[in-house]
């Protein structure tokens, strides 16, 4: 887009005025005025999301206001006080369900040559934030959870660029051949499975040590009628969900196949691994996962795949400006993430992929896969801990093999709004104990 159309353009998408910003310091500056961190009305997005009739439109995603920014505070709060981001409190149940997922991959391979990881890695995900939002600790084979990351599956795989999306008035006249109704039962279907759980918590009064409980227990002490907490809670699970399990499985599918296309990067994420466990004691073994280089991998794989390439869109609250530019008030804005993560200014070779770039952590700053701001990606924490202990684990305790030569293509024309990895095999080799 840069190269094309330079830092800053603007374009027409169906009925929308948009502007598109493809350089780091104009989407840092825009990133940074308050008018420009609203979310657009996408009336037909907002269908499955019970927006009211004066436009309020709950959830964490496409909500905007002062409801939205009490409830995006109190979800940062309560996934940290859950233990986002905190070394040891997640870090013991994502590393319980790393091991999980280890086990999970023995099973699947057994017998076998190689193996498609791709939806084991998806469940292990869904389940990790499932414990998290709903205190119920579940296996990866269990098929309550396989059912679930499959209603979830639908949700995130509903194309952007249907009919109905483009042409709202499309999912009146032709609901089934805009694709709507697709759509629509894949949203009801995720809230219904929200709705049941939440119903389950009221009933059984299970502990607060969830999402769920601590977003009721908000509610109650504020005295928020059930009928608006409800709609509010059923729609931020939905958003959770939608927003972490696709992009972070989607990343660690990225990672594993860098992996075993790339032997000396392997290689040198082993050895460092192993020099990290060394300096520790017996008993803190289990914490060795994290090393210099694992963290400057995990960047450079956020970097290189760049799954949410294109961010979501925001909207000027107001009239605005941004590098000398005016933004008219409603006009949607786009944040060309890939052209920042591949701009050559920031990250020399940049389709080259180098771990060692980040280890001086001199041009972390411009790596910016969630975004930053008011809007920027309330689960980076937890993406990081999850993306750092799963991939700690996997590394120590297999040694992946490609079956098929060559790097998979990450081309963000081709695909929604979050790239796909396309399917591959692997041999995943079981290392002797470090
Ligand atoms: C590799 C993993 C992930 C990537 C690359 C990613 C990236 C992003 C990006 C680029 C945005 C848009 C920010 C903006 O508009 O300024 C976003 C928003 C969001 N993400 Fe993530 N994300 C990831 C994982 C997660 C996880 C694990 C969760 C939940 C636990 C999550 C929840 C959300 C939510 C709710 C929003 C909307 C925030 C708002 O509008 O206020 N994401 N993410």
């Amino acid at each position: 887009m840069k190269r094309k159309f330079g830092p800053i353009f603007s374009y027409k998408l169906v009925f929308y005025d948009c502007v598109g910003i493809s350089d780091f310091d104009l989407i840092k500056e825009a990133l940074n005025n308050p008018d420009l961190s609203d979310r657009p009305r996408l009336h037909a997005f907002e269908d499955f999301r019970y927006p009211t009739i004066n436009g309020e439109v709950p959830g964490l995603i496409f909500g905007n206001g002062e409801k939205w920014r009490h409830l995006r505070r109190f979800s940062l709060r309560s996934l940290r006080d859950l233990g986002m981001g905190k070394q040891l409190l997640t870090g013991d149940f994502i590393r319980q369900e790393a091991e999980k997922f280890i086990d999970r991959i023995i099973e699947v391979q057994r017998d076998k040559k190689a193996i498609d990881l791709s939806g084991t890695a998806n469940v292990a995900v869904v389940n990790t934030l499932w414990r998290m939002i709903t205190a119920e600790v579940l296996e990866q084979s269990d098929p309550k959870i396989i059912s679930i990351t499959n209603a979830f599956n639908k949700l995130v795989q509903t194309p952007p660029h249907s009919l109905w999306t483009l042409f709202p008035s499309t999912r009146f006249i032709i609901p089934k051949v805009s694709g709507y109704d697709e759509a629509r039962i894949a949203h009801e279907a995720v809230l219904e499975i929200a709705e049941r759980h939440i119903e389950q918590y009221l009933s059984e009064g299970k502990s607060d040590d969830c999402f769920i409980g601590q977003f009721v227990e908000r509610a109650k002490a504020e005295n928020v009628p059930k009928s608006e907490w409800l709609k509010e809670l059923k729609v931020t699970i939905m958003d959770l969900f939608g927003a972490g399990s696709e992009t972070t499985s989607t990343t660690l599918m990225f990672a594993i196949y860098i992996l075993a296309n790339d032997r000396k990067v392997q290689n040198d994420l082993y050895q460092n691994l192993k020099e990290a466990t060394k300096s520790l004691e017996e008993h803190d073994f289990d914490t060795g996962f994290e090393s210099p280089y694992l963290t400057a991998f995990i960047h450079e794989v956020l970097r290189f795949s760049c799954i949410a390439y294109m961010g979501i869109p925001h909207c000027a609250r107001t009239d605005t400006r941004i590098g000398g530019y005016d933004i008219k008030a409603g006009t949607m804005l786009t944040l060309h993430i890939w052209d920042v993560l591949r701009d050559a200014k920031h990250f020399p070779e940049p389709e080259a992929f180098k771990p060692e770039r980040f280890l001086k952590g001199d041009n972390l700053s411009k790596c910016i896969p969630f975004l930053t701001g008011r809007r920027s990606c309330p689960g980076k924490a937890m993406a990081l801990q999850e993306l750092l202990i799963f991939i700690g684990a996997l590394v120590r305790r297999f040694e992946f093999i490609a079956v098929q030569d060559g790097r998979s293509k990450i081309d963000p024309s081709k695909e929604g709004l979050i790239l796909t990895c396309r399917p591959f095999q692997v041999r995943c080799v079981e290392r002797l104990k470090m």
